[in-house]
């Protein structure tokens, strides 16, 4: 079966063409010039005025996770045909070592969550919690099983916290075995005494989840993870990136030549600590950890994204429902289970971004599909529009007009970050592997169609 797509502008990291796109099977075949004779094949999808872009990859999701005496809300088969609504074909999640476990138990454990339930493809990475010698001899295991990445906390003593110690171990192995260091950077000792004195204080609003996480205990953090990387040469990729310190770290970093990645999220893009401080424990919806900013922030995370200090957003896609989830937090602010939902508008968001003259449209996939896919091991098979790739293709109306709203939106949660957010640009046609996934506003998709992907090395490593 070949499918032709007509008459769109192909969009890819490095600029735009007019040209057809031929499918056949589950792999584009051709990507050819408008100027030339028109492919034929069995179908065609007429693409006029709309953009045609590489799948989105979103290399930060929780689907089901185990947090806070709760479970995040979207499982495997509703969070991964929210992403396809919203133009994302691949997700990269995490498998969570629990203390007292094995990395490798922790991998079935997490296949077995998945397997058969996704609507599009999906990898993993590993969550390092309990750092022991057959946790480093696991990690090589888990890079041959197609697990290369491996996050870490500097925040959350007691449940994912690894010392420094522990840390410089993980990097020295990971530096050793070709994998990557994600680091949650957020010096977790200090919060958590700012923590108990504003508990003890009365101060128990959602608030002051913000409040008791300074931007630059972040970039402290940050500046720690960078130097301990360096001392184990080992490559390091910042996650949820939040704070103007922490981004002058990872510049700092990366003007040396060291192996230092970082990524944003929409959430510290588009909303501000005012959004923890709305009233009516309204602000439970926006507590995630990093927290928002104050607003002030976001000039400078656009100014990284065009300049590279920041190379991927993905969504830390984390969602607890308001009623039963985030209520458990009600008069102890630290009993808000941490994470935002979102896996289904990245694309939107950033493509906001470019409508606001903040992105370039090349560079709107290239953080949102290109650069994940070569950071994670899954390109060229991922994240272009090329021949010999996955037909993972997304028609975007970069026209259209949509509000985001928990009324419309296909993620299992009652409520939006984005609540009334007026977008321009929609996705209208998804394709994984060749297979159409949503045609308009109808979900055609199949549960189980998505596959474990068997990720590669960081491909920006010298
Ligand atoms: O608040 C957050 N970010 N929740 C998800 C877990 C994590 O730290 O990424
Ligand atoms: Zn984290
Ligand atoms: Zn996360």
């Amino acid at each position: 079966m070949t499918t032709l797509i007509q008459n769109g502008l192909v969009v890819t990291a490095t600029g735009t063409l007019h040209a057809n796109v031929v499918v056949d099977g589950e792999k584009i075949t051709a990507v050819v010039d408008r100027s030339a004779p028109v492919p034929q094949a069995d179908k065609i999808i007429d693409a006029t005025g709309k953009y045609v872009l590489p799948g989105g990859i979103d290399v930060h999701t929780h689907m089901e996770m185990p947090f806070g005496g709760t479970s995040s809300a979207d499982t495997f088969e509703t969070g991964t045909r929210a992403a396809a609504w919203g133009g994302t074909t691949t997700i990269v999640d995490f498998a969570v070592q629990a203390k007292g476990t094995g990395l490798l138990a922790t991998l079935d454990k997490w296949h077995a969550k998945a397997d058969g339930n996704c609507s599009v493809d999906y990898g993993f990475h590993m969550i390092v919690s309990d750092v022991n010698e057959t946790t480093l001899k696991e990690m090589d295991a888990c890079i041959a099983a197609g697990v290369n990445s491996f996050k870490m906390f500097m925040a959350y003593p007691g449940v994912f916290y690894a010392t420094d110690g522990e840390i410089l171990l993980a990097m020295q192995k990971a530096a050793a075995s070709g994998g990557t260091v994600m680091m949650h950077a957020e010096n977790g000792i200090a919060i958590d005494q700012l923590v108990a004195q504003a508990i003890a204080a009365g101060r128990t609003d959602p608030v002051h989840h913000g409040l008791t996480r300074p931007p630059e205990l972040e970039g402290e953090a940050t500046s720690r993870a960078i130097t301990l990387a360096k001392v184990a040469n080992c490559p390091l990729y910042i996650v949820h990136l939040s704070a103007a310190q922490a981004l002058a770290a990872v510049a700092e970093a990366r003007d040396t030549g060291q192996n230092v990645f970082a990524e944003t999220c929409p959430q510290y893009l588009y909303l501000s600590i005012d959004d923890l401080a709305r009233p009516d424990f309204e602000g439970s919806k926006f507590v995630c950890s990093p927290p928002l900013r104050p607003a002030s922030h976001q000039a400078s995370l656009w100014a990284g994204l065009r300049t590279n200090d920041l190379s991927v957003v993905s969504t830390d896609h984390c969602p607890f429902c308001f009623k039963d989830q985030k209520e458990l937090g009600r008069g102890d602010f630290s009993k808000i289970p941490n994470g935002m939902p979102g896996v289904e508008h990245r694309m939107d968001l950033l493509h906001q971004g470019v409508v606001s003259g903040h992105l370039t449209l090349p560079r709107w996939v290239e953080v949102c599909s290109t650069t994940p896919a070569r950071m994670f091991g899954l390109y060229p098979r991922k994240g272009v529009i090329a021949a010999g790739s996955d037909a993972d293709i997304v028609i975007y109306d970069p026209a259209a007009a949509q509000t985001l709203s928990a009324a419309t939106h296909h993620m299992n949660v009652d409520y939006s970050a984005y609540e009334g957010m007026p977008i321009t640009g929609k996705v209208v046609t998804v394709l994984s592997r060749g297979r159409l996934v949503i045609d308009g506003e109808t979900y055609v998709g199949s549960t189980g169609h998505g596959q474990f992907l068997d990720r590669g090395l960081n491909q920006y490593l010298v």
